[in-house]
């Protein structure tokens, strides 16, 4: 039998949303991380024109977003020697089936993660097994995921870290997911994909991307894999029987949204300037601001149980995301999103400050 999936943990933050929600000129929510800029016009118009959609999209994608997948893996990713692509119905989807989908018994997951990772193992009935970055210390299992720039710490891998997953790889057989839904969010610290490290042997590897936040695609639900050929056939099939199809509309959203990189490097501005205004106001009400240095969030601590400074700054009417979500090793941390207009940022500073 599966064992229980953990209780929603955003339902434990509604009462400091409550708190947060009574500051007399209201809520700056910065807990979720959910896109509030707009989706570019141009991908809107490529949707709202393909809404005449009568029949069945493919599970495999339209030629035209496998071409533009495909194009924006060699040219943004730097993947070489022989992949596959495949569209998915957002990442989360993926990151919560694929221990399912692939039979997985051990999942690696890293020790701060987002929680689908675990949630997916369970659903998978597989044992979920919290590692550190160093694969040279990684027990055997199926299934191992990386997330760089990660999600909550904003942490980058090094290359040689992500090199020794591979070796892992290669070395058990196992199936390396990179879950590189922020790679397009630098700061000061350069990300990269962990298909421009195979040097074109990418048997066993998967790279996953996700249009959400990089073309504020959230309610889109718009994502896609890249990597082996043999387990992305096996995951389509699966897929395929499965009716997650993404819907055509979506398909030819993200066709012109892949083609496009300026949106995304206004985008990456818009978060760099609330990181740089944010970051130092939490340091001056005494956070440590730690990695934090791609990505979407800042991930800091006053030293002190998370949900005291969920409350603290609940009573500012800020709502920020207690680490614990995040494993048992985020207990003192606290995650910020850069997921607020500017002005709401602007607003945080005040507030900080006063
Ligand atoms: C690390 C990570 N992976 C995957 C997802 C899922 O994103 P989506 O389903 O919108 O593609 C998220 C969402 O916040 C995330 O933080």
């Amino acid at each position: 039998m599966r064992a229980p999936l953990p209780d929603f943990p955003w339902d434990a933050l509604a009462p400091f949303g409550d708190i947060a929600r009574s500051h007399p000129d209201g809520i700056i929510d910065l807990s979720q991380g959910t896109p509030v800029d707009s989706t570019p016009e141009f991908i809107q118009t490529a949707f709202r024109e393909a809404s005449n959609s009568p029949s069945y999209p493919l599970t495999a994608g339209t030629p035209e977003l496998r071409a533009a997948i495909t194009q924006w893996a060699h040219e943004r990713l730097g993947a070489t020697g022989d992949f596959d692509v495949l569209p998915l119905i957002g990442s989360k989807e993926l990151v919560a089936w694929l221990p399912t989908i692939l039979e997985a018994k051990k999942v690696l997951i890293p020790e701060i993660a987002y929680p689908t990772y675990h949630v997916g193992a369970l659903i998978g009935q597989a044992e979920s097994i919290p590692v550190g970055i160093d694969a040279n210390q990684w027990p055997i299992a199926d299934l191992a995921w990386l997330n760089s720039p990660s999600n909550p710490t904003g942490r980058v891998h090094t290359v040689d870290e992500v090199n020794a997953c591979i070796q892992w790889s290669r070395n058990s057989g196992a199936t390396l997911v990179s879950d590189e839904c922020y790679l397009d969010f630098d700061h000061t610290a350069k990300s990269f994909s962990v298909l421009s490290q195979t040097n074109g042997d990418n048997s066993n590897i998967l790279a996953v991307h996700s249009l959400s936040k990089r073309s504020s695609m959230a309610g889109y639900r718009a994502a896609f894999m890249i990597g082996d050929s043999q387990l992305i056939s096996r995951i389509r099939e699966f897929r395929k029987h499965a009716g997650m199809i993404v819907p055509l509309p979506v398909q030819k959203a993200m066709t012109v949204a892949l083609a496009d990189n300026e949106h995304v490097i206004q985008q990456r501005t818009r978060y760099n300037g609330r990181r740089d205004l944010l970051r130092p106001a939490l340091e001056a009400v005494g956070f440590r601001v730690e990695f934090s240095n791609s990505g979407l969030y800042i991930w800091c601590t006053r030293d002190e149980d998370a949900w005291v400074s969920v409350e603290w700054l609940a009573h500012r009417g800020i709502l920020a995301t207690p680490g614990s979500f995040y494993g048992e090793k985020g207990a003192n941390h606290i995650r910020i999103a850069m997921t607020a207009t500017d002005e709401r940022i602007k607003s945080a500073v005040l507030r900080l400050k006063a």
